[in-house]
């Protein structure tokens, strides 16, 4: 039988290879995954590389409920090394570099579409980054898996509050391009689940808890209480996303004899990650985790 790390780097040859298949190739082989495996980090890969949303939202509630009934069975061994550099996504929408994103007033109807699509698509990425935690980060200990599970259940449930109000405007998912940041500091990431936690969950999760209260407000002032409410729980469960990011981020620091806060500022430079913007939800920001003197030179700006 192929090893799952020969099957991983056939994959990548063959999508390297077979670009105009797209990631069809990748997609099958992961299908075949699925059928050989009772093995959380496996389903949790099968779930990852589905095309879908809805697909993808469906096998990753059911990854919840299965883990829960302890229908799943992990292997503490050494951390999966390959980077998943395309994951499971649908053909739209068509990825594009930030700065060809167009900006839009919120008070037109495309712009209030393109606001709804943006966040839908952060929903959408948070899914695969979830479960590309409990994918790859193997040799971490099983409460680390029960969280990230637990996040990308949630986050599947947010997206789906995203399409809904999407589909309220005659829009769905994939109406809009978008940039690929999200994966791409996944991607840099892989082979690091310290530099994971303090670069997805605690910068660029914590920017969303930051972004969502001016976001509210603009949505307020066209009237759109419905995804008003929808952000309320993004903002509740996002907090304790990145609290999850924290505490682990935190504990990893302890494990190497690192001092956290010393070392999240060092990350930052060193992957040129985005500084948050101002002005910080410090009370959010707080409850996840953050230090009052953290926050004290977050707001200060990148020196
Ligand atoms: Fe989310
Ligand atoms: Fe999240």
């Amino acid at each position: 039988m192929m090893s799952r790390t020969s099957i991983f780097t056939t994959m990548q040859t063959q999508s390297a290879h077979y670009p105009m298949f797209g990631r069809q190739p990748a997609v099958l082989f992961c299908r075949k995954i699925c059928g050989m495996t009772q093995n959380l980090h496996e389903a949790a890969f099968a779930a990852m590389m589905l095309d879908d949303p809805e697909a993808k939202c469906a096998a990753t509630l059911q990854l919840r409920s299965d883990w829960s009934a302890g229908k799943l069975d992990v292997e503490s061994c050494a951390d999966d090394p390959c980077a998943v550099m395309v994951p499971g996504r649908p053909q739209r929408p068509q990825l594009v570099a930030p700065n060809q994103l167009t900006s839009r007033r919120v008070g037109t109807p495309d712009g209030h579409a393109a606001m709804l699509h943006a966040i839908a698509h952060i929903e959408f990425n948070a899914i695969n980054l979830a479960l590309d935690c409990v994918h790859r980060f193997r040799s971490m200990p099983r409460s680390f898996h029960d969280d990230w599970v637990r996040v990308a259940a949630e986050e599947a449930y947010h997206f789906g509050l995203m399409q809904v109000r999407l589909q309220a405007l005659g829009r769905c998912y994939g109406d809009f391009p978008a940039h690929n940041g999200l994966w791409e500091m996944a991607c840099r990431t892989a082979d690091d689940v310290l530099s994971r936690m303090a670069l997805v969950p605690r910068v660029l999760e914590a920017r969303g808890l930051d972004a969502t209260p001016p976001i509210a407000d603009k949505l307020r002032s066209i009237g759109d209480r419905e995804s008003v409410a929808v952000l309320d729980i993004i903002l509740r469960d996002e907090v304790g996303h990145v609290a999850i990011g924290d505490r682990w981020f935190r504990a990893c620091c302890d494990d190497r004899g690192l001092d956290a806060e010393a070392c999240y500022l060092e990350l930052i430079a060193r992957f040129n990650a985005p500084w948050p913007q101002p002005p910080l939800h410090r009370e959010a920001r707080l409850a996840a985790g953050f230090s009052s003197a953290e926050l004290d030179r977050l707001a200060a700006g990148r020196s």
